[in-house]
């Protein structure tokens, strides 16, 4: 069993990752901690809260970070285009889910879980990583404490998708992402090299939902403006980038990996953007010496993924 906190911004395809750690059979979800980026974390709280009650999901919720961890750093518009006005391809959601929140904030909430559970929670990041740079900068033992980190976010071998460079969730908190990929624990990264080439088509979906039950047909409902935004870049279907994170944690086999040491650019033209070392090439001295190496993923078996996520949602 996988003891799994996931940290997420929901967001539709966070809302499809959600239910794949619910109903995965060797997956224990002990916790969901929110953070901002999809929307603001009043919305992207109030979605967990109301995705966890449709759901029947026992995890508690904790809110987490409203802003960037460099509290100066600008602020953009929320993505509205791609993920609706109320961060769930405006499905009607009310505008208070009367269930409780976890008294903790996220950071101390990930931090308590994981002591309480040293050497057993793998933490699924797929938002920004704001909260996952709090836990380490309040306690940051707890780096020797995690199982392992799954992230959702960067690009190495292809472009960005919020400028040419950068990915969203690591734009979003530069500096907070470099504190996550450069701590002394093993965080693999998930990014657009291998999620922008895992795409569900709308029939796909919609012929899952005929067969699943009312949490698969939401997830349907709720995806369709998603994959009208993503006409763009696939063929009347979506990326289903949060969930391929999910999925590295029960078929890690489905993924071909590269190590190495990662930073990330904060600042410039090329701000968010994720740099990778790979282990074996030498190069002059420079800011990638001394680091912990990371698992970055650059291929994947979609199809292989996309059949697992359809399995997993569809099972009841
Ligand atoms: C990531 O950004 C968000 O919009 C998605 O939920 C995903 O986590 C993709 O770049
Ligand atoms: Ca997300």
């Amino acid at each position: 069993m996988h003891k799994v906190i996931y940290d997420t911004d929901p967001g539709v395809d966070d809302a499809m990752a959600l239910l794949f750690l619910h109903r995965h059979p060797e997956i224990d979800l002990i916790g969901i901690t929110t953070i901002f980026g999809n929307a603001s974390i009043e919305t992207t709280t109030r979605n967990a809260l109301f995705l966890k009650r449709e759901w029947n999901i026992a995890a508690p919720v904790a809110k987490g970070a409203s802003v960037t961890i460099d509290p100066s750093r600008h602020e953009r518009p929320w993505p509205t285009m791609v993920h609706g006005e109320n961060g769930l391809g405006d499905m009607p959601v009310p505008d208070v889910i009367d269930l409780p929140v976890d008294p903790r904030p996220a950071h101390r909430f990930i931090i308590e879980t994981v002591r309480a559970n040293p050497g057993e929670v793998t933490l699924v990041a797929v938002g920004r990583m704001t909260n996952l740079a709090l836990a380490l900068k309040e306690d940051p033992e707890i780096a020797g404490l995690v199982k392992d980190v799954v992230i959702m976010g960067g690009n190495f071998y292809v472009p960005g998708n919020v400028s040419p460079v950068a990915e969203a969730n690591i734009h979003g908190d530069p500096e907070a992402a470099d504190i996550v990929l450069t701590a002394p624990w093993k965080v693999v990264v998930i990014g657009l090299d291998v999620t922008a080439v895992t795409t569900m088509s709308r029939s796909y979906l919609g012929d899952m939902a005929a067969k699943g039950d009312k949490a698969v047909k939401q997830l349907d409902e709720l995806s369709q403006s998603y994959i009208d935004f993503y006409k763009h870049a696939v063929e009347d279907g979506m990326m289903v980038h949060d969930s391929c994170a999910s999925v590295y944690v029960v078929a890690p086999e489905l993924f071909k990996t590269i190590t190495g040491s990662v930073r990330v650019v904060c600042g410039g033209i090329a701000d968010g953007q994720t740099v990778i070392k790979p282990d074996g090439r030498r190069f002059p001295p420079g800011d990638w010496d001394g680091l912990p190496s990371q698992i970055v993923a650059t291929g994947i078996e979609s199809e292989k993924v996309i059949g697992l996520i359809r399995e997993t949602l569809l099972r009841v």
